[in-house]
């Protein structure tokens, strides 16, 4: 059986000759294919932001974003995330063997989420440019994990030659081969969960490797956000569903110089997008998404649809 980073490795467009896991995620980006920097990445990028993200960070910010108490809390986001997608819920006997991609995945809250709709063979990928939030994505995850530290390079069942650094003991690295064969499961024993550290706007994987692509709370933050819709669309088979949970402008900007001007500067200052209403259901429409729906929320909004 394949593990979870070698069946990654198939969906990917140009897989690299030698992998890279040693920090227990897939690594695509080298220094200078980062993408650049904004206030709110760097904040993303630091070791402090993703040990408070998924406790405090994240239930206050998104939370209130969302309407609380009116709107809905993190578990029903992540229900209607499983449900808009085509996903089956944690508990049900039989769910959907498919492969999810969640674009920005951060810490891997909402991954998890995922991987707890999808049965075991399906497969959820996670992907952020942060190596800090990917870190503590893969010390999160259950189950046996690649040890830090490791050596040479390595063969591995299916052909995938996967690079680690030396580890110190040979009983450490008896573990980490044997670990690096297990498919790693989610909390719950849903399906299994790879993460890969890439550019959420130049997508690495193949056209149509995905049956559900997932984005939330990343939208705003990315330099190109169109760019990084085109990128969800091409990875889509037909009639696989992408939801996005972005940010939402409450009240209309004037349209013209004077608001374009505002929209650049609030942009330019912070990084942060913020988008009109009609805006990102527009955009699918457009890529000729179907059935798009949207839940609009003070500051944020969900929007979902089928690609054609
Ligand atoms: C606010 S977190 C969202 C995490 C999670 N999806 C959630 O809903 O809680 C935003 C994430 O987007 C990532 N990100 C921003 N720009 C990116 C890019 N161009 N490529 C990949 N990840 C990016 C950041 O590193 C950060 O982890």
């Amino acid at each position: 059986m394949r593990t979870p980073a070698e069946r990654a490795v198939g969906l990917l467009a140009d897989p690299p000759d030698e992998p890279d896991l040693s920090a227990g995620y897939l690594d695509l980006l080298g220094p200078a294919t980062e993408p650049p920097p904004s206030l709110a990445q760097s904040a993303m990028r630091s070791t402090f932001l993703p040990q408070i993200y998924e406790k405090v960070w994240r239930p206050a910010g998104f939370n209130l974003a969302k309407g609380w108490p009116i709107g809905p809390d993190t578990a029903e986001e992540h229900a209607m995330a499983r449900d808009w997608l085509g996903l089956g819920q944690p508990g049900e006997s039989v769910r959907p063997a498919l492969n999810v991609l969640d674009v920005a995945c951060g810490p891997g809250n909402v991954t998890r989420a995922l991987a707890a709709g999808v049965g075991a063979d399906g497969l959820v990928v996670g992907l952020d440019a942060s190596a800090t939030m990917l870190s503590r994505a893969v010390s999160r995850s259950p189950g046996p994990r690649p040890l830090a530290g490791a050596e040479s390079l390595r063969d591995l069942p299916g052909g995938a030659r996967l690079r680690r650094r030396p580890t110190a003991q040979p009983h450490a690295r008896a573990v980490a081969e044997a670990a690096s064969q297990q498919p790693r499961a989610a909390e719950d024993g849903g399906a299994p969960v790879c993460y890969v550290r890439g550019n959420a706007v130049d997508l690495p994987f193949r056209d149509a490797a995905f049956d559900a692509v997932c984005c939330f709370g990343a939208l705003y933050l990315f330099d190109d956000p169109w760019r990084a819709v085109d990128g969800m669309t091409r990875v889509l088979k037909p009639g696989g569903r992408l939801i996005i949970l972005t940010s939402r402008r409450p009240f209309p900007v004037p349209a013209g110089p004077i608001g374009r001007e505002v929209r650049r500067r609030a942009a330019g200052f912070t990084g942060l997008t913020v988008f009109g209403d009609g805006q990102v259901t527009g955009a699918l429409a457009e890529r000729g998404f179907t059935g798009v729906r949207r839940r609009r929320y003070p500051l944020m909004q969900l929007v979902a649809g089928q690609r054609a």
